[in-house]
């Protein structure tokens, strides 16, 4: 087969990337390791910036996206007793919209068909060959037989642990890592939310977030010792547990219920450099992981498919090479700003085995600092709505 783009990966940055390329008439195909029911078993965060939910009506896929998603105007963060409102919408005029990650990607993976865009699920051993040629190509084997697409380009788009990132050589690359000394441990259940906006709560206790998937949905998260697993969470002491931690407003509103599902994510900061090696692009977690605080991850893997399509779509349509050529910087400018606001708000709600009693200090005086200022509270809104393109 051949192809313009091949893409590795039907997670979120590759069906967006598959998607802005075929609007423009450019060919591409996506192989994906596993099932269409598998990617769409993963659960994960669920917060839309504005510049992903343009994308997404940038390709018409956004029925669903506009009757089921929760337009937020703003949220809160909770130091174990008060909650302190960022009006993220009234700061920045932008609303951030919740609507699962899960679905976003069933919608792309729906629409996919009506717009020419071929996703090869179940392709095994997945290899990429002569990145640094003009004709790079890919190969797989599926259902016993082995197959090759020739492409002039290939997008890796395959998650942390995906092959693309490892066919650019070490030498000319750079990873910058941070592992936390904690796990999320979440809960998804089919009761209301305890309250109208998210709130992330540092108590004394330990971290906790309240979300939500809908009216009807909550989403709700708790720090833990990377030791502790599943069975020491059963869901009773997880709800008593995030009560407590939540703080007494959100307390009055809990309304427990059985979990539909339960698990434990380990947190990182991860980025890889340069995004571009020769005909090889990186994008969305195969080049960067943020932790979840923010909900930044699935946000950043669009904001870098913006600049990709863009990039590559110059390169088809006017022979445009420089724009092959800036993606990696543009994008890591922004990149390095997410993580920037991740990693800070995940030091800022958190309590680390290193810290002591003056840590802990600082933390409740820059919360403070937060309810009582205007800027800050501006600081964090205009991050957390997404900084521009
Ligand atoms: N061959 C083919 N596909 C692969 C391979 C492989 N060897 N390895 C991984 N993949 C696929 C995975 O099965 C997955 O469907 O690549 C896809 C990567 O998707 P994600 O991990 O969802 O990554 P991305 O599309 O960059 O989305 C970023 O998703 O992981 C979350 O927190 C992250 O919200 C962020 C968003
Ligand atoms: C979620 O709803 O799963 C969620 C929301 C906000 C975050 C992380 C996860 O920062």
């Amino acid at each position: 087969m051949k192809t313009q783009v091949a893409i590795v990966g039907a997670g979120p940055a590759g069906l967006l990337l598959g998607h802005l390329l075929r609007l423009e008439g450019i060919e591409c195909v996506i192989v994906e390791r596993q099932s269409p029911e598998y990617v769409l078993g993963r659960i994960r965060a669920g917060v839309l910036e504005r510049t992903t939910t343009d994308l997404l009506d940038r390709l018409g896929v956004n029925e669903r996206l506009h009757a089921e998603g929760l337009q937020e105007a703003g949220f809160a963060l909770a130091d174990g007793e008060r909650l302190i409102r960022i009006d993220t919408h009234g700061l920045t005029g932008k609303y951030v919209t919740v609507y699962g990650q899960t679905e976003v990607t069933r919608d792309l993976m729906s629409a996919a068909p009506s717009r020419g865009l071929e996703i090869i699920y179940e392709a095994m051993n997945v290899g990429l060959h002569d990145v640094d040629k003009e004709a790079p190509y890919l190969t797989y084997t599926k259902d016993g037989h082995t197959h090759q697409i020739d492409a002039q380009f290939i997008a890796g788009c395959d998650g942390y642990h995906g092959p693309s990132r490892k066919a650019i050589p070490a030498t000319v690359a750079s990873e910058f890592e941070l592992e936390y000394p904690f796990g999320w441990l979440g809960i998804l259940a089919d009761v209301p939310p305890c309250h109208e906006e998210l709130i992330y709560a540092n108590h004394e206790r330990g971290f906790a977030l309240a979300s939500m998937r809908s009216k009807t949905r909550s989403r709700y998260y708790i720090d833990v010792p990377l030791t502790e697993t599943l069975e020491d969470w059963p869901d009773e002491r997880m709800w008593n547990e995030l009560a407590i931690r939540l703080g007494p407003e959100a307390a009055a509103n809990i309304t427990c219920g059985p979990a539909i599902e339960k698990s434990i994510a380990p947190l990182r900061s991860f980025v890889f450099e340069p995004m571009r090696h020769e005909r090889l692009l990186l994008a969305g977690d195969a080049a960067h992981i943020v932790p979840p605080t923010g909900a930044k991850g699935l946000n950043l893997a669009a904001s870098d498919v913006a600049y990709l399509s863009d990039a590559l779509i110059s390169y088809f349509n006017k022979n445009d090479h420089d724009a092959i050529a800036a993606y990696s910087d543009r994008a890591l400018a922004r990149v390095w700003k997410s993580e920037r606001f991740s990693w800070s708000l995940t030091k800022l709600m958190h309590r680390f085995p290193e810290d002591g009693p003056f840590e802990r200090q600082m933390q409740l005086a820059e919360l403070d600092y937060i309810a009582n200022s205007v800027s800050a509270q501006t600081s964090i809104a205009e991050n957390y709505v997404g900084l521009a393109l």
